[in-house]
């Protein structure tokens, strides 16, 4: 489906890629589908874990492809750490949300201009707020197509295929991390919690989204 799809689209499609298991399923379904004009991109927050630093260059090796790097504004980073220092963002939703704005939303726009497509390794199941996710949506205020192939896949589906394709996986993983995102924001999880339990962890599930995938019309 996913082939058919992608061979369909006139113009740039993008992957947005940031070291989850989900976004290895997503990358390789899609070079699977022999997509020309795709621009695998990671936002670089300067808050990655080392093991992801690590892990973008197992990925480009592995795949021989190239993951560019959005990077935020280096005036407005200066800003926000000397206004907030290192824990600011723990200490109220709007300062968390500030640093996502900066650092990750302001560059995907950047990343996002001008392309047709946009490819993520968003499922539904992953959190209350992603409850309304379908595979195929019309991202109307950045006029593309959003496709999430892995959509309505289960946790267990996509370590499944993971095993199945003998894809590398991001070490954290191995070390009781279930979900992976900045290094200030995100731990390990313990058995029996939510794979999104280690993101966020000071806040409501309502609340845990950096603002990339603000749903209009759910
Ligand atoms: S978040 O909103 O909570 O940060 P999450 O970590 O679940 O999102 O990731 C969902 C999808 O958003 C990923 O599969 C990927 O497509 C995209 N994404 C999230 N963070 C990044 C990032 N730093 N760089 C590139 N893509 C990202
Ligand atoms: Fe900042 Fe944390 Fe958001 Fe990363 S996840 S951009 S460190 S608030």
């Amino acid at each position: 489906m996913l082939s058919n799809i992608l061979k369909r689209i006139s113009g740039k499609i993008a992957l947005s890629f940031s070291y989850q298991a989900e976004d290895i399923v997503a990358l390789d379904l899609t070079l699977k589908a022999n997509a020309s004009d795709i621009e695998i991109f990671t936002l670089d927050t300067f808050k990655h874990f080392k093991e992801c630093l690590e892990y973008h260059k197992t990925i480009e090796s592995f795949y021989r492809v190239e993951i560019k790097k959005y990077e935020p504004n280096e005036s407005r980073v200066s800003e926000l750490e000397s206004r907030l220092g290192e824990f600011g963002i723990r200490e109220s939703l709007e300062n968390r949300r500030e640093c996502c704005r900066v650092r990750k939303v302001e560059p995907l726009e950047r990343a996002l201009r001008g392309k047709a497509a946009w490819i993520t390794g968003l499922r539904a199941a992953q959190s209350p707020t992603r409850s309304a996710l379908q595979t195929i949506e019309f991202d109307e205020r950045r006029d593309l197509l959003k496709i999430n192939p892995l959509a309505l896949w289960s946790e267990t589906d996509v370590f499944e295929y993971i095993k199945r394709n003998k894809l590398p996986i991001n070490p954290l993983y191995n070390r009781g991390f279930k979900s992976v995102g900045c290094a200030p924001c995100t731990r390990a999880v313990k058995d029996g919690e939510g794979a999104r339990a280690g993101r966020w962890w000071w806040e409501n599930p309502e609340h845990k989204e950096c603002g990339l995938h603000i749903r209009e019309t759910a």
